[in-house]
């Protein structure tokens, strides 16, 4: 890694890897140099798109690359476990997008590679990243609302989606809560921690995948989470947080906001928005400066997205699976998903 840019490849040419390379490649401290696909003539197309150096037919080759200083993995979610595990193993820095993995086991392998081979490791929760989200996390924490007692949080699409789409499909690990409700899962967490207890109802599909998921979350201190995704129903992607003195409401899309609103108890409510010079709502650039000053400043996790915070949304996770019944190919099913 050069003081000036930091060398990224890109493993998996799908939707949401363009769209974080799109914002990489606007970086000015961000070089992107390697793409990675399952086929030569996938990976030769994405290069060409976006002026990358080097691509290959196969991941091997993009973990072994000497000259990528970090891998940003964003295959399927049943992918993650191989992919960034191959990258650590050679030595590579990770970002990894969200789900981190199928279940904790296989995050807790990511976890052990990035310790054993001294590499930096983190989920990509760029709403963790948000400047509009971090703010509002300090002054929950100054206690501008008090105790917390609730946090509401939902993220739903409409679609429909075929049986064939990754959201549908078992074996791409699929289904409304991996992909979808790990942000109300992760925003509560973000505020109460790891919840105590967990209950839950779905309802799945032909394939045995959540359509819809709700979950309750309790904390021994007495606070809930409330928390909803849905791959049939387009909902609010609003959240609340609720306390003992006010609450907090976050417009749509809450998971990377461009205000909110603090009512304190008997005072007018004040508005909080972001800053025009941190760029459009949906930008990844955040995580990836994250990334990037934690490379340089010789750090093998981000304070921001913690890996013991990773970690405890994929406990959570596991649990509502357990409650719901959803379990993926290969997982076993005396082993996996006990509950949390
Ligand atoms: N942070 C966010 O806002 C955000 C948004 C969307 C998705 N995501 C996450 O990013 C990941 C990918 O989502 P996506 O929407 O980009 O999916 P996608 O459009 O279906 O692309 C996934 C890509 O993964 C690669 N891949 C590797 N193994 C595969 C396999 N066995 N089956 C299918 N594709 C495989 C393919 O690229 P090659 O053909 O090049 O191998 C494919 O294009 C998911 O984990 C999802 O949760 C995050």
């Amino acid at each position: 890694m050069t003081a000036e840019s930091v060398r990224w490849g890109i493993l998996a040419t799908g939707g949401i890897a363009a769209a974080f390379t799109a914002d990489l490649v606007d970086l000015p401290d961000a070089e992107v140099v390697a793409v990675a696909s399952r086929r030569e003539d996938t990976a030769n197309a994405f290069a060409e798109r976006f002026g990358i150096p080097r691509a290959y037919g196969d991941w091997e080759s993009l973990a072994r690359d000497e000259n990528v200083d970090v891998v940003y993995v964003a295959g399927p979610h049943s992918t993650h476990r191989a992919a960034a595990g191959l990258c650590l193993a050679n030595g590579r820095n990770v970002l990894c997008e969200k789900p981190f993995t199928l279940n904790v086991r296989e995050a807790g392998e990511l976890v052990a590679l990035s310790r054993e081979h001294d590499r930096f490791l983190m989920e990509a929760m760029w709403m963790y990243c948000n400047p509009v989200i971090r703010r509002l996390k300090a002054l929950v924490e100054d206690g501008a609302v008090g105790e917390l007692r609730t946090v509401q949080a939902d993220f739903g699409l409409a679609g429909p989606f075929p049986p064939s789409h990754r959201l549908r499909d078992p074996a791409q690990g699929g289904g409304a809560l991996l992909d979808l409700g790990v942000y109300p899962v992760s925003f509560a967490q973000l505020l109460l921690g790891e919840p105590t207890d967990v209950t839950a109802r779905a309802v799945l599909s032909d394939e045995g995948v959540d359509l819809q998921t709700g979950a309750l979350l309790s904390w021994d201190g007495g606070a809930l989470a409330s928390v909803h995704c849905s791959i049939i129903g387009g909902t609010s992607t609003t959240a609340y947080v609720t306390g003992s003195h006010g609450r907090i409401d976050i417009p749509n899309g809450f998971f990377h906001p461009d205000r909110f609103v603090l009512h304190r108890d008997g005072k007018e409510p004040e508005e909080f928005l972001a800053d025009p010079a941190d760029g459009p709502r949906n930008s990844f650039r955040h995580e990836a400066r994250e990334v990037m000053r934690a490379l340089r400043a010789g750090e093998t996790e981000s304070p921001l997205v913690p890996l013991d915070g990773t970690l405890a949304v994929m406990r959570t996770l596991d649990a509502i699976r357990d409650r719901i019944g959803v379990r993926y190919p290969g997982e076993d099913t005396t082993a996996e998903l006990t509950p949390a």
